[in-house]
């Protein structure tokens, strides 16, 4: 059943007595809605509506309860603060009339029309293209392919493709939907665009002239972009959110190397992957601790947002025995471990560590100038 299904006043009282019913177990919750009166499909669709908005929750707060979403739809939307931020970028570029190239249930394509653009969102699959026009009333939304929609008119386009196969992620951008030739030559075609990629997207395959942006909320890489045309204003951008804050670079510079100081810094993922460390080295007056470790180290303490920093209150080789005896001389209860160049995981290290007393620590599994180490702060930073 689809969801204009759910539309209708019928479908309406089977929604909302679905979503009434809360998490109530499935067989439970449907023979209810049939006891009640609804029609046995409609109770279904409601119910599968109503559990898909629970699981938005979390993407979406509390706009969640009055959207409409499809399995797929849900799990590639955008989040409304990474969305927001960047239909604000194009906004700010001065585009007027966006297209945006597979909008999904249309998140993008909300928050592309509440930055005051005029916005047409297309998709192929038509679940997904009923719940972007319910989603996004203020924009009109297209059910076709990408590949063949005339652009004439758009003064910016952005493009989020499939990066799904057979309920996989897809890593190589060769297998994206559309293809990887399409989303290039987009920019061909209407210079301010905007393209969504896989974080783990390789920097050697950023085309030349492009920016490379990665994007994290609450330290979270959550994805990455290319920007093109006059949004190419760096090579490379890490982007924090909530706080807006970004760091730029070339995305080429290695940082220096050097001991171990009393302060250390574990920088953001958006940095990492950005390649931007050196930048952040820059800001910081810090130096690596090996060259192949994305950790910094300064003497005097540095406010950042570009890194977690931490008193370094131990350091030593790694062994999981003196490890454990320092922890305990300490009375440290609640441990975090970090890592970076350690093939030791934390599940391997925790139960061995016998961990009791009331303090909390941090401990880095690292290396310094090669030799395997652990770091200890505490308190945790
Ligand atoms: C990652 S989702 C888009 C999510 C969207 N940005 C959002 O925030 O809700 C990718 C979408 O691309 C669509 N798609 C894939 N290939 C397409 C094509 N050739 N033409 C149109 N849509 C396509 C899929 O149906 C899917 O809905």
């Amino acid at each position: 059943m689809d969801i204009e299904a759910l539309l209708t006043t019928s479908g309406q009282a089977a929604l909302s007595a679905a979503m009434a019913l809360g998490e109530a177990d499935p067989l439970v919750a449907a023979s209810r809605l049939r006891a009640d009166g609804h029609d046995p499909a409609l109770a279904a669709a409601a119910l599968t509506q109503a559990r898909l908005r629970e699981r938005a929750v979390a993407k979406f707060g509390e706009r969640a309860a009055s959207m409409y979403f499809t399995p797929d739809g849900l799990e590639q939307a955008t989040r409304p603060a990474v969305a927001a931020r960047r239909a604000a970028r194009f906004a700010a570029a001065g585009a007027t009339r966006i297209a945006d190239l597979c909008c999904g249930i249309g998140s993008d394509l909300t928050a592309f029309t509440e930055a005051g653009l005029a916005a047409t969102g297309v998709d192929l699959s038509p679940g997904t293209v009923a719940a972007a026009r319910l989603n996004a009333p203020g924009a009109e939304v297209v059910c076709g392919d990408v590949t063949t929609f005339p652009l004439d008119g758009f003064d910016a386009a952005f493009c989020d493709p499939a990066r799904r196969a057979g309920g996989r992620r897809v890593f190589d951008p060769s297998a994206y939907s559309p293809p990887w030739p399409f989303l290039l030559s987009l920019a061909e075609r209407i210079p301010r665009t905007g393209v969504k990629v896989a974080p783990g997207i390789g920097h050697e395959l950023v085309p030349a002239g492009a920016e490379a942006e990665w994007v994290s909320v609450g330290g979270d890489v959550v994805e990455a972009a290319l920007w093109f045309g006059p949004f190419a204003s760096a090579d490379r951008r890490a982007t924090l959110l909530p706080s807006g804050a970004a760091l730029t670079g070339s995305g080429e510079r290695r940082a220096g190397t050097g001991p171990l100081r009393r302060w250390i810094y574990d920088p953001d993922g958006a940095v990492v992957r950005s390649h931007l460390v050196a930048e952040l080295a820059d800001l910081l007056g810090a130096n690596l601790v090996d060259p192949s470790i994305a950790y910094l180290t300064s003497d005097d303490p540095v406010d950042t947002p570009f890194a977690r920093r931490y008193e370094v209150t131990g350091v030593l080789g790694f062994s999981v025995k003196r490890l454990r005896a320092l922890l305990a001389a300490r009375g440290v209860g609640r441990l975090t471990i970090k890592k970076r160049g350690s093939a030791v995981t934390p599940e391997q290290l925790r139960p061995q560590l016998k961990l009791r007393g009331d303090r909390e620590a941090t401990v880095f599994l690292t290396r310094i100038a090669g030799a395997p180490s652990m770091i200890l702060s505490d308190p945790p930073g």
